[in-house]
């Protein structure tokens, strides 16, 4: 081979490591991998510091294989596969059995090193779905361009704002290994999953046959173009949204500068949405020369048939976010590195980034659309699709004249919980104050009067919210006409903040 054909070979090699033409391969891997105990609980309880995603990149990977050891097949996949640690080909035979380690070796799997073989890829399991990705040693490097990430904040912060119900055709943009492809394939008649990405692709292929779902078409795309014409009433993308001078690593590098790469997939989602349908993304907005980064978001998106969710995560100045984007090995080399990303910024007129969950929902016909800015509350338990399409919901009424508002049905939140603090007061515990909070997904908090949290379980979902009226007044010993003017408004907060959520149309 001349140098020409090596350095191609070399190329397709980092391009699509593994095979996926037979899917029968990957489902073989899937159930011997189980077969063998390779699961997310018996990962985390063998290697507690992957309980958060992060952590990998901290963890002494020799000291956790050191824990983890050789002499069972558990021990030798996690080496293998999610510490990349080498492990002598003998007990890894011994242990996962030659038709199992065999197979690894038709799959490409296995990578040969020094000191034995380790896994090619990354495997992560949740509820018998896998997800393969690159290890973060191969981040620097040949791989580097094309490397793979796994679950990171902001994939799990998309995934979870998803309502899981069904879909008729879906799409995951920036898809990657194809994880919010694979958490809505069980709802979606049709799914495409697409990305610019060679290898994320062909991880993504490899997954999908290993998790059993045909229905995921992969395409290499360079953002929308492989879908051009077609629109779906479900779109998942948690781009490379970081505002990095670079184009370094696909999974993080946009490559236009700036947020700019945000602002282009913001502007021509619309377009790939039926009417009814939703978009969830993540993205970083630039306050740039002066302008709020909310005020530049809002602009991207004017006019273009949709009602908006913007959820507003962390805030942070320029030198404070590239130093939380700086994965670097040396600290020189990581002040150098912020210096330069500061200077970027500088030419750029950034004076803070703020990070954004944003939510668009078509909506083409009827009233004006509207723009809602809300917290993306810190504190998350689990998936929140169910309190996202409230939001909908409720704003849309919300906006509606109070007549209408009178007219409506509503019931108190199923998810709503109060949490009184008590006093101590004359040998008994008394009602200081109320909080009403959620049970799960995003957890805010709404301070009540302990009396009023009361009556607000008049909201039964059964009445016209007039009708409960005449209830609350009647309890407050007032007349509802006297009690209306001000109810609204206090009504409006309950509903704009989904305390109080309408019932039916
Ligand atoms: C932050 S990763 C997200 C991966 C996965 N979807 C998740 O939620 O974890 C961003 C992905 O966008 C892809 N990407 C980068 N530039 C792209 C472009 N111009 N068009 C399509 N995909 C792109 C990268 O290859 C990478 O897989």
């Amino acid at each position: 081979m001349n140098n020409e054909t090596e350095r191609a070979a070399r190329e397709e090699k980092l391009r699509a490591p593994l095979p996926v033409g037979d899917a029968t391969l990957g489902a073989r891997i899937a159930e011997g991998l189980l077969r063998l105990g390779y699961t997310g609980e018996a990962m985390r309880a063998a290697v507690p510091e992957t309980a958060d995603g992060e952590s990998s990149i901290k963890m002494n990977q020799a000291m956790v294989a050191e824990r983890v050891g050789t002499s069972t097949p558990l021990g030798c996949l996690l080496r293998a596969f999610l510490l990349r640690v080498a492990t002598p080909e003998e007990p890894m035979r011994r242990a996962v059995g030659d038709a199992f380690f065999d197979l690894c070796e038709e799959a490409q799997l296995w990578t040969r090193v020094e000191g034995g073989v380790v896994g090619s890829v990354v495997f992560l399991e949740d509820e018998k779905m896998f997800l393969l990705s690159d290890h973060t040693t191969v981040r620097l490097g040949e791989v580097s361009m094309y490397w793979v990430m796994s679950i990171g904040t902001s994939t799990v912060i998309v995934s979870e704002s998803i309502a899981r119900r069904p879909y008729e055709k879906m799409l995951d943009l920036c898809c990657g290994g194809g994880i919010q492809a694979f958490y809505l394939a069980p709802f979606a008649k049709r799914v495409v999953a697409i990305d610019r990405n060679p290898r994320a692709l062909n991880f993504g292929r490899f997954g999908a046959a290993m998790n059993g779902f045909p229905q995921i078409e992969f395409r290499e795309s360079d953002c929308y173009s492989a879908v051009e014409g077609e629109q779906f009433d479900l779109i998942a993308c948690n781009p490379p949204y970081v505002m990095t001078p670079d184009r370094q690593a696909y999974y993080r590098d946009g490559g236009m500068g700036g947020d700019r790469f945000s602002e282009r997939i913001l502007r021509e989602t619309a377009a790939y949405l039926a009417e009814g349908g939703f978009a969830h993304m993540t993205c970083d907005v630039g306050t740039m020369a002066g302008r709020e980064g909310e005020t530049r978001l809002r602009e991207w998106l004017d006019g273009n048939g949709c009602d908006v969710v913007a959820l507003q995560g962390k805030r942070l100045g320029p030198a404070e976010y590239a130093k939380a984007w700086m994965k670097a090995d040396s600290p020189e080399y990581a002040a150098a590195e912020v210096e330069r990303w500061v200077e970027h910024f500088g030419e750029l007129q950034v004076t803070a980034i703020q990070n954004y969950l944003v939510i668009l929902r078509k909506r083409t016909k009827g009233a004006k659309n509207w723009f809602h800015v809300d917290t993306l509350a810190p504190t998350r338990k689990g998936q929140f699709g169910h309190q996202i399409a409230r939001m909908f919901a409720c704003q849309d009424l919300v906006r509606r004249s109070p007549a209408e508002i009178w007219e409506a049905k509503l019931r108190l939140a199923p998810d709503m919980r109060m949490v009184p603090t008590m006093r101590p007061e004359g040998g008994r515990w008394m009602t200081d104050s109320v909080k009403l909070t959620f049970a799960e997904g995003l957890i805010s908090e709404f301070e009540v009067e302990p009396r009023t949290a009361n009556l607000l379980l008049l909201y039964d979902g059964t009445r016209k919210s007039e009708a409960v009226l005449e209830k609350i007044a009647a309890a407050m010993g007032q007349k509802a006409g006297e009690l209306k003017s001000e109810w609204i408004g206090y009504l409006k907060h309950l509903i704009g903040n989904g305390i109080l959520e309408p019932v039916g149309k």
